[in-house]
């Protein structure tokens, strides 16, 4: 036994002197872009909510958790008026996951089969990767943005609508072809872009064969959905084994989902496109230039990243920065997340902070 703890001891030591040990900070939301952290209150620019809407759907939290899965006792009218809704949105049959990584191991564990080829986008999702590792399809991971590097024999293209740490769309219809399932996560987009908030795929005039969206980001809930075939969806029902496996999305958090889809209109994603104007012009009059249109704004500034943060930070400012291993060495980089909830003074607030931590 006390060998075994030593081992341990041993890791978290070697992660700490790597500087790679990761903590957990709690924050106590204040308001929809403040929070309290240490004591202090602060500006959020590191949150998921694009919308604004997790702080307003905190009273439609009703109901309870589903208490088992979905296939013994967890299956409740909430998931279904959820599944209908989604249905109506995407035209498409929908299944709800209780987390997108959820969702994507099922998805890519189960679509896929021995002698699939899938080539998987460099910088795709953990969840992404992971699932295809519990298929038994091969994976061929193709440079980022590089649909020339599709291999010929492929049966399958996995890529994301808005990427999450580069801020940045693929042109999708270079990724298309019939002969091949498209998969796109649209965990970053949905809510947030292209016509009725369905995505990037969406914006850019394309409907994949496959869409993953999150509940939990935009929509301000928790959960998320696997848009596909009807045969796929019954396949998910009977062998996605994270779906199988797992008590089923909270009953109050399927509820609160429905609010915010409800909620996350035309108005709000105009509001959203004016803070990434403003944010986006006003760094280009910092001459910065970071990749991307859309609300998820990266600053690429490499070992120097994490004493920005806490320069900034110290300016009232909560910034993750964001470094190896979930970006490659030397691109580590602040990531700024917009939402609709963000004030226009706040903006310029943060812009002025920029200034000041990286002049
Ligand atoms: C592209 C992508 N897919 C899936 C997920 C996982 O979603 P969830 O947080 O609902 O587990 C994330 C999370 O950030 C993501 O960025």
């Amino acid at each position: 036994m006390r060998a075994r703890f030593k081992r341990l001891e041993e890791r978290v030591a070697e992660l700490q002197s790597a500087g790679l040990a990761r903590t957990l900070r709690p924050l106590f939301p204040t308001g929809p872009t403040t929070a309290e952290l240490d004591g202090r209150e602060i500006q959020v620019f590191s949150s998921n909510d694009y919308l604004g809407l997790a702080w307003e759907l905190r009273s439609s939290w009703r109901g309870r958790g589903a208490g088992s899965s979905r296939l013994i006792a967890g299956d409740r009218n909430a998931h279904h008026a959820l599944e209908e809704k989604l249905e109506e949105l995407f035209c498409g049959p929908a299944l709800v996951f209780p987390s997108g990584y959820q969702a994507n191991l099922a998805l890519m564990s189960t679509l896929f089969e021995a002698g699939d080829v899938v080539a998987s986008d460099a910088l795709n999702h953990a969840s992404i990767i992971d699932g295809l590792r519990l298929s038994k399809a091969e994976r061929r991971v193709i440079p980022h943005g590089d649909p020339s590097a599709i291999p010929k024999d492929s049966t399958a293209v996995v890529v994301e609508g808005l990427y999450s740490m580069d801020g940045d769309q693929l042109s999708l219809k270079e990724y298309q072809n019939k002969r091949r399932w498209l998969v796109v996560d649209e965990a970053h987009a949905v809510g947030c872009i292209g016509p009725k908030g369905r995505g990037a795929s969406y914006e850019q005039e394309l409907v994949p064969d496959v869409v993953v969206g999150t509940l939990g980001k935009a929509y301000g809930a928790a959960g998320a959905f696997v848009i596909c075939p009807w045969e796929l969806k019954q396949l998910l029902i009977s062998k996605g084994r994270s779906f199988v496996y797992t008590t089923g999305l909270a009953e109050a958090a399927a509820r609160a989902a429905l609010v915010g889809i409800e909620r996350a209109d035309h108005a709000r994603r105009e509001l959203l496109a004016s803070r990434v104007r403003r944010f986006r012009a006003g760094l280009a009059d910092l001459g910065r230039f970071p990749p991307g249109k859309d609300h998820i704004v990266p600053l690429v500034l490499g070992p120097s990243t994490m004493a920005a943060a806490q320069a900034l930070l110290e300016e009232g400012f909560f910034v993750p920065g964001i470094r190896a291993p979930t970006v490659s060495k030397g691109q580590e980089r602040l990531r700024f997340s917009l939402s609709a909830a963000h004030s226009d003074a706040q903006i310029d607030a943060l812009l002025t902070a920029i200034d000041k931590v990286l002049r």
